[in-house]
């Protein structure tokens, strides 16, 4: 249950409760002093129907000592002597006399003789009394009121307290739905920036700029806890902010090191190169070190570049939009992997018309080569490699497939992370770094797209999905490029 329900249900019962409550009370009050009124005319009524005994003289009491002047509609009165009712009668709203039967006045024999005041059943037609037994000598009268007007008056007042008990419950559970809904607006102000934040990807730092609960008076209740979660937000941006200097400064520090390493790396190569040149006079094992030397450091510088590339990448630079033509891009890369591995048949399946994106026509070549590469090297020789491009609903799908053993699934995770090799002996000795999946990955998403693959034993696909047009990131990023050259 909602807790605004439970507040409104709580709110609506409390309000019955204190209604049922006063009802009762009120009904007890009335109905007792009405009682008491009874009894007090009773006693009045007792004196006048005494007095009218007194009157009636020695032919003995008749039917009128019922009827004396001021005697109220109602009054019955009975005269007992010996213990049976001698004279019995009842004052009608007329004002005449109805002389008591057996069976009305059979309860009056039971009433105790003190004079105080009690109510019997007399049954239908007369309902309850309110009656005082009285000695006159040797007899007894009885004089008694009736309770109906009590029990009216009772009754009234009972459909009176359910009609106020009832409109009262329609009035709580309007008023507590107003105020309870308007009091916890603030708390749910507070969880839905809550559930927002909790939606975020929160990569950068920057996501929570401005995200902040309005309600954060420490005052109220719902603003301490806007107060609390305001601060953790600042707390979390903080710590992301950190993270992303600390990033950046590992970005930095490879990308320094990497370009740094690029003259050393040269020279050695060069000097290395050299040497072969003059390789004529030097000794078997060191023509064949000098050679190894090379090849290394070509491998090296390589693997620098890409690191390189990489950092420069993550950076968000790196990447120079264009109208790029990708038809003639992978007819390039084909060609280019014909040449260098003829045992691999390579097919090409791309539109008549030239197929053009926005983007960097050297990093989007890159992406066609380490795909290709990669189909050609860590496939057996034979291994057909399709190369595909067709247009898709936003952009340009492209896809290099392979017809070879497939990729283990248990590594296709880490397919993309950086230095990943799923043979990493084997892979190392054929000289591969396992970095150009992830350039791949890098240089896609700078451009906007993504990049998927799907691997069964016989049938490796990489699709490389390409918005057509440049990316808003992208946009935003070349326009603050520029602003900052300009400074
Ligand atoms: N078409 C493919 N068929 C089978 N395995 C593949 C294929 N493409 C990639 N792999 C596996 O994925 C790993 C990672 O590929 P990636 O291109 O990132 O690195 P690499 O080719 O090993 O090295 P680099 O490309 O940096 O020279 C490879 O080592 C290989 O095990
Ligand atoms: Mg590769």
């Amino acid at each position: 249950m909602t807790l605004r329900r439970r507040l409104v249900l709580s709110i609506v019962a409390l309000v019955v409760a204190v209604s049922a409550v006063i009802g009762a009370g009120s009904i007890v009050a009335l109905f007792s002093i009405q009682r008491s009124a009874i009894d007090q005319q009773l006693q009045y009524a007792t004196s006048r129907a005494q007095k009218s005994l007194q009157d009636q003289g020695p032919n003995g009491p008749s039917l009128e000592i019922g009827r004396p002047s001021g005697q109220a509609a109602g009054t019955l009165t009975v005269y007992f002597l010996d213990g049976t009712a001698a004279v019995g009668s009842v004052l009608d709203n007329a004002g005449d006399i109805d002389r008591l039967t057996g069976s009305s006045v059979r309860p009056l024999g039971g009433v105790a003789i003190d004079g105080a005041a009690h109510t019997v059943d007399l049954g239908h037609d007369l309902g309850r009394y309110r009656v005082t037994a009285a000695p006159v000598g040797p007899a007894v009268l009885v004089v008694g009121l009736p309770m109906a007007p009590v029990y009216e008056s009772v009754w009234k007042l009972f459909g009176w307290v359910l009609v106020v008990t009832a409109l009262a419950l329609l009035a709580a559970t309007g008023v507590a739905a107003v105020v309870v809904r308007r009091s916890l607006r603030p708390l749910e102000r507070v969880a839905e920036t809550a559930s927002s934040v909790a939606r975020m990807p929160l990569e950068r730092s920057d996501a929570l700029d401005g995200v902040r609960v309005p309600d954060a008076d420490p005052r109220t209740e719902v603003g301490r806890v806007g107060t609390a979660f305001n601060r953790m937000l600042g707390h979390i941006a903080g710590a992301m902010q950190a993270r992303e200097r600390s990033e950046q400064k590992v970005r930095q520090f490879v990308a320094d090191a990497s370009h740094e390493l690029r003259t050393p790396l040269a020279s050695v190569r060069g000097y290395a190169e050299l040497t072969r040149r003059m390789g004529a006079d030097l000794p078997q094992d060191v023509v064949y070190a000098m050679s190894r030397i090379e090849s290394e450091s070509k491998r090296m510088t390589s693997m620098v570049e890409d690191l390189l590339l990489l950092a420069r990448l993550d950076e968000g630079r790196e990447v120079q939009f264009a109208d790029v033509d990708l038809t003639g891009l992978v007819l390039d890369a084909v060609n280019d992997a014909h040449a260098a591995s003829p045992d691999h048949p390579i097919e090409v399946d791309v539109p008549d018309v030239p197929v053009e994106v926005q983007g960097d026509a050297a990093r989007l070549h890159q992406v066609v080569v380490n795909l290709v590469t990669n189909a050609r090297t860590h496939t057996p020789d034979g291994t057909r490699i399709t190369v595909g491009l067709a247009p898709s609903p936003n952009g340009v799908d492209l896809t290099v497939r392979d017809t070879g053993q497939g990729i283990d699934p248990e590594f296709l995770p880490k397919l993309f992370e950086r230095f990943a090799r799923a043979d990493s002996s084997r892979s190392r000795t054929a000289g591969s770094t396992g970095l150009g999946l992830a350039i791949v990955d890098a240089v896609v998403q700078a451009h906007g797209g993504s990049v998927e693959v799907a691997s069964v034993p016989g049938d490796t696909v990489f699709t490389v999905h390409l918005p057509t047009s440049r990316p808003a990131a992208a946009a935003g990023a070349g326009a603050a490029g520029a602003v900052a050259a300009t400074a």
